[in-house]
């Protein structure tokens, strides 16, 4: 069965132009896209979306950073989760660069902050962000809890 994640294309990637090779390499890779917005959100509502992470020292750096313009993917593949983990990198684009130097964050991120993109981490995390972005129940974890 296809498992639906949330990929995010972060302002650094829109800055730099990244969109449609991100998007190519989405759909190259055996993804379908299901939904896709493009926004800009207040500090508010980033530090909502990222609230696991309000604890640590570089969240205000975090808000900061993503409260600008970013494009949201909503894909699905049997596997998403993990695929789309695998196919953007390790989080520090430096270490990308040298450990996966094909992987999106290799291509196109800068450092620790600005990796380019997300993606959800578990199943919970695809629910919840899906949720947030485009107000959708996404893999049925919500329903199989139900
Ligand atoms: P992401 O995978 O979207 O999850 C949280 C984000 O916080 C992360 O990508 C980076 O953009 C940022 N981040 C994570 N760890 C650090 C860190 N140690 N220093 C600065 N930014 C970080």
């Amino acid at each position: 069965e296809k498992e639906k994640t949330l990929a995010m294309i972060k302002p650094d990637g829109i800055a730099g132009n990244y969109t449609d090779v991100i998007k190519k390499t989405i759909l190259d890779s055996g993804f379908s896209i299901t939904q896709e917005m493009l926004l800009e959100l207040n500090k508010e509502t980033v530090r909502s979306f990222y609230a696991e992470h309000a604890s640590k020292s570089f969240f205000p750096d975090l808000v900061q950073y993503m409260s600008r313009i970013k494009f949201s993917d909503f894909v699905k593949k049997v596997n998403a989760i993990a695929d789309w983990r695998a196919l953007i990198g390790p989080t520090d684009a430096n270490n990308a660069k040298i450990t996966q130097p094909n992987s999106i964050r290799a291509m196109c991120g800068m450092d620790l902050q600005r990796n380019c993109v997300h993606g959800s981490d578990s199943p919970q995390s695809a629910d919840r962000e899906i949720m947030f972005f485009f107000n959708k129940a996404s893999s049925g974890f919500v329903s199989r809890n139900d």
